[in-house]
């Protein structure tokens, strides 16, 4: 391990496949890649036009579409990876819980768990059923080779759990706790359920050919430091260490964590994604230098004016200080409503930043 000699190598010698690759595994590269959460969707008119005529989940279901919709997205924006359309809640069906996305409400659980007969129901033995999503991966796959790093992704055990217990989103996760704190038996039963669940899918999306998995913890900040280290921490980690045997780097995302970080960089996830309430170098430093972080721009931040996008662009940049292991992102996903061209924008700051010439 000799960072220095590698950070000398010709830029050719560093394919923009493996810059992506690098950058989750702390090495050197030659220079900061960048993708974006949500980064197909409904700010973008080719999204739009597809959706006009499929639901969300045929979307999903129909491989070659939803190839076609995360390879478009990847190569309007230009960025360095592309992430695979799917859903969070995919895996809910194949376990036996049905659900639907209302226009304007997200998405809505049928029959939401809250008994101890619900969860001993849910089924762990139909995985296979979600060979839709690898489908869609090899397309990716092919279509990129080794231009664009493809990322697969699921849902962390937490905030699985939330979706299924409260039957959407939530504000206070109430019906979750309660089983949480009350029923810890069946909680530790229906975590270990989506564990096993998820390890069977992800291991279909690195087969399909996904070189990085993501996991969205996209509710964890609603739990306390105590709450996640009793209740949350020991089956994430459990998934991290899975998915990391296929050979493949993880991502760790969570929203309003700064004060979960290091507990979430102690599930061993190669990255931690970062949301925007804290400046980036303090939230790596709570996560600790051994690390790679992505992130972490106030996704709102595109419909600023460009001089202020660039400022907040560059202070990102600047924070993360040519240190190897950051992926430029947003700290949460992309907006309906959002400029396309400023996403655009942003994909040519980060191509274009030199820190060394950024304070002149
Ligand atoms: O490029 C991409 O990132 C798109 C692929 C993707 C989707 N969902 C498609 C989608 C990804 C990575 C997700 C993950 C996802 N789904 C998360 C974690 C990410 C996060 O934001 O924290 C969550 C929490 C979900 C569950 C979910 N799906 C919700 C809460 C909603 C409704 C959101 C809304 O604004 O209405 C969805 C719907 C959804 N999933 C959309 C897309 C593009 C938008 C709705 C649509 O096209 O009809």
């Amino acid at each position: 391990m000799d960072p220095m000699k590698e950070t000398v190598a010709a830029p050719e010698t560093i394919l923009s496949g493996t810059r992506f690759v690098r950058a989750c595994l702390c090495r050197p590269v030659d220079r900061t890649p960048v993708w974006f959460l949500r980064q197909a969707g409904r700010y973008m008119q080719e999204y739009r036009d597809v959706r006009k005529h499929h639901t969300l989940v045929e979307i999903c279901k129909q491989p070659q579409l939803a190839a076609e919709v995360t390879i478009t997205a990847a190569e309007k924006l230009g960025v360095d990876a592309a992430i695979i359309f799917a859903d969070l809640l995919l895996p809910l069906e194949p376990m036996g819980l049905d659900f639907e996305f209302m226009a304007g409400e997200g998405p809505v659980v049928h029959r939401p768990l809250r008994t101890a007969e619900d969860v001993r129901a849910l089924r762990t033995d139909r995985a296979g059923d979600l060979a839709y999503v690898a489908r869609a991966i090899e397309k990716v796959a092919a279509h990129f080779r080794d231009r664009m790093g493809v990322i697969g992704f699921c849902g962390a055990p937490y905030t699985l759990a939330s979706y299924m217990i409260e039957g959407g989103g939530s504000k206070n996760y109430i019906h979750t706790k309660q089983m949480m704190y009350r029923d810890t038996s069946s909680w530790r039963m229906l975590l270990d359920k989506i564990v096993l669940v998820l390890e069977q899918y992800c291991r279909l999306q690195v087969q399909a050919g996904a070189d990085v998995i993501q996991i969205f913890d996209s509710w964890v900040g609603s739990l306390g430091l105590a709450d996640y280290r009793d209740y949350a921490l020991e089956a994430t980690k459990c998934l991290v260490r899975s998915v990391q045997q296929l050979g493949v780097p993880v991502i760790y995302f969570g929203v309003e964590t700064a004060g979960l970080l290091g507990d979430m960089a102690s599930t061993g996830a190669d990255v931690i994604g970062l949301d925007w309430r804290q400046p980036l170098d303090e939230g790596w430093r709570a996560v600790g230098p051994h690390h790679a972080v992505q992130g972490n721009l106030d996704p709102i931040t595109l419909f600023a004016p460009v001089e202020v996008l660039e400022l907040r662009v560059k202070e990102i940049l600047q924070a993360a200080n040519g240190r190897p292991g950051h992926i430029f992102n947003l700290g949460h996903g992309i907006v309906p409503g959002t400029p396309v061209e400023n996403v655009q924008a942003v994909v040519r700051m980060v191509k274009e930043f030199r820190l060394e010439t950024s304070n002149g």
